[in-house]
């Protein structure tokens, strides 16, 4: 396929992508990126103590997470720069903006994301599990407040989730998957049958475009194995099956920290993307996306520390079902 990232009309000429095939006249680029786990000096309360936030400050300090990820605000640079200068319609971002959920964090990613700058970029944004680390910070909206901009379209009610967002002809879909854990080791998720009643709602409330779910859970992780119990999504077969009724053609998640993609399969009629994580030393990865009429190109890009800058890695093309 030659679906160009070079946002610029002419590439659709002679291309296999230019024969009308479900009256998307125009490709939409987008750029996919996930997992930034930003840190910021934060104020504690002595109820944090006997938190998971506790837990997890640990395995920051001690465990080498903070290590891991102790150049996030340097390739987050880096990332914004490289996104600006290709003229996308959208940044998808699929969770995990924080390490321990305090709001301090959440302010400094999205200022490190450029979302309330003079040129902010549109976007869309679901929480990941590390957002929702307590109770208190889920219940106080810290991440929709900071990410409020990236979290405008079509909803159900005064409901957050799910929302939609009309980019050129495609909608995308944002349904959150995170909750508060109470236990240390608990790192599953659930979107729960409100949100899902809501989400057939929406679907069938939605025009005839091609519809793109974001989610921060994975559906199944890079070996195509179920996730682990403790990290896994609790309603992932109920979602599953509103997406299939939603003729949901593409579904974009994070959670894990690898970049990796499954085609559509017996039981996820659908191809399904992990962006990895942006900021993770050695891993490093983000995805553009190019879709247009049926078809989905693909381009991994990876931060590359000599140069400081972030690489093309490696680039696909993937057939979407349904047409429109
Ligand atoms: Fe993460
Ligand atoms: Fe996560």
């Amino acid at each position: 396929m030659n679906l160009s990232f070079v946002k610029d009309d002419t590439t659709l000429v002679d291309t296999p992508l230019s024969r009308p095939c479900d009256g998307q006249k125009k490709p939409v680029f987008l750029a996919h990126l996930s997992d930034i786990h930003v840190t910021a000096h934060s104020a504690w309360t002595k109820s944090d103590l006997f938190s998971k936030r506790f837990t997890g400050w640990i395995n920051l300090k001690i465990f080498g997470r903070g290590f891991r990820f102790r150049n996030t605000n340097e390739i987050l640079n880096a990332l914004m720069k490289d996104i600006k200068s290709q003229n996308l319609d959208s940044i998808v971002f699929s969770g995990d903006a924080t390490a321990l959920g305090f709001e301090e964090e959440m302010a400094k990613a999205a200022e490190l994301l450029g979302l309330n700058g003079p040129d902010a970029h549109p976007g869309l944004a679901v929480p990941g599990n590390h957002d929702y680390q307590t109770a208190s910070c889920a219940a106080q909206n810290h991440f929709e407040n900071h990410f409020s901009s990236w979290q405008k379209g079509e909803r159900i009610g005064n409901h957050i989730y799910p929302f939609a967002q009309k980019i050129g002809d495609i909608w995308v879909v944002a349904v959150n998957s995170s909750t508060p854990n109470r236990l240390p080791w608990d790192a599953r998720g659930c979107v729960g049958s409100d949100q899902l009643q809501r989400l057939k709602m929406l679907f069938d409330q939605l025009d005839d475009c091609r519809r793109i779910l974001v989610t921060h859970y994975p559906v199944k992780i890079a070996s195509g194995q179920k996730e682990r119990k403790i990290r896994a999504l609790r309603d992932l077969d109920s979602l599953l099956n509103v997406a299939t009724k939603g003729k949901v053609s593409l579904w974009l998640h994070g959670h894990r920290h690898d970049q990796f993609y499954h085609p559509t399969s017996p039981d996820v009629p659908f191809p399904v993307l992990c962006a990895g994580s942006a900021t993770q030393n050695g891993k490093w990865s983000y995805s553009r996306y190019a879709i247009l009429n049926g078809k989905l190109g693909v381009e991994c890009r990876s931060f590359n520390p000599g140069t400081g800058l972030f690489h093309k890695a490696e680039s696909f093309d993937v057939d979407l079902p349904y047409t429109y």
